[in-house]
């Protein structure tokens, strides 16, 4: 589905009914990523998974993007279908950043939090440094370069063996994206703020799922957010990695099923 969002268009899956669930994807991923999602989880909520500005089929506009540009845009989204009771935000990895940048911005809109394969803390020096590095990448050689240099941190190693099948659809899926976006994301990343008092305010039932191999965050970051929460629970998916959402389907949906119920306990 699209619909256009101040004069931009922002392409999105929406099924099931009931209490909103909005997926954000990772980089340099779209929302296809989510297709082993949407279906089973329509059954327990009303699940929006929008393409990021300038990912997927959502059009690239605006220089520089930060992380509250893609918060501004979920709302912008949420308000166009008309969605304003608070939902729950789940992100993975860099959709973990804009998750918390949304919840920064718009706690009143947030019931629940899913932080996905993330870390709550900014770029390090170094990190900063690397930005820089795949920015000029990306100038240089293109989308396909970044994926090659991530591709062989996105899964379990298990999973390069086992599932050559996933293997090939990430990759097509991280070739997709354009130049403009992947600077965009890289410099939204680079200039993140710290979410360490962002996590700690949040007073809900929070999820913190993570693969147990993953290997670009690793899972003592997922750790440091459970320390950092108040109510955070910490799932680590076995032989899942980055994208564990992809590699252990079932394991990760049956957390989120879980999860949802907890928010209406409270
Ligand atoms: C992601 O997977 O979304 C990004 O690689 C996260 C990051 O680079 O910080």
């Amino acid at each position: 589905m699209k619909t256009t969002v101040t004069d931009r268009t922002t392409a999105y899956d929406e099924v099931g009914q009931g209490f909103p669930l909005v997926l954000i994807h990772g980089f340099p991923l779209n929302r296809s990523i989510w297709k082993p999602q949407l279906d089973v989880l329509a059954k327990y909520a009303h699940v929006i998974a929008p393409d990021l500005r300038g990912f997927g089929e959502s059009e690239m506009v605006g220089d520089p993007i930060l992380m509250s540009t893609y918060a501004d845009d979920i709302r912008e989204l949420l308000d166009t279908l008309g969605i304003n009771e608070p939902a729950t935000i789940a992100g993975h990895s860099m959709g973990g950043y804009v998750a918390l940048e949304y919840l920064n911005r718009y706690p009143a809109h947030v019931e629940g939090l899913i932080l996905i394969n993330t870390k709550m803390t900014p770029d390090t020096i170094q990190g900063k440094e690397g930005r820089d590095r795949n920015i000029a990448l990306a100038k240089q050689k293109g989308a396909s370069a970044i994926a090659e240099a991530m591709l062989p941190k996105m899964f379990s190693p298990k999973t390069y063996t086992s599932r050559p099948d996933l293997v090939a659809q990430l990759k097509a899926i991280m070739e997709q994206a354009s130049v403009p976006a992947l600077v965009a994301a890289l410099g939204a990343m680079k200039e993140r703020q710290d979410y360490t008092g962002v996590v700690l305010e949040f007073g809900p039932p929070t999820l913190i799922l993570t693969g147990a191999d993953d290997q670009l965050i690793p899972p003592s970051e997922s750790e440091a957010i459970r320390l950092g929460s108040r109510n955070g629970t910490l799932v680590m998916i076995p032989d899942g990695g980055h994208v564990a959402s992809m590699e252990q389907p079932e394991l990760f949906n049956q957390e989120v099923i879980q999860y949802l119920p907890l928010l209406r306990e409270e």
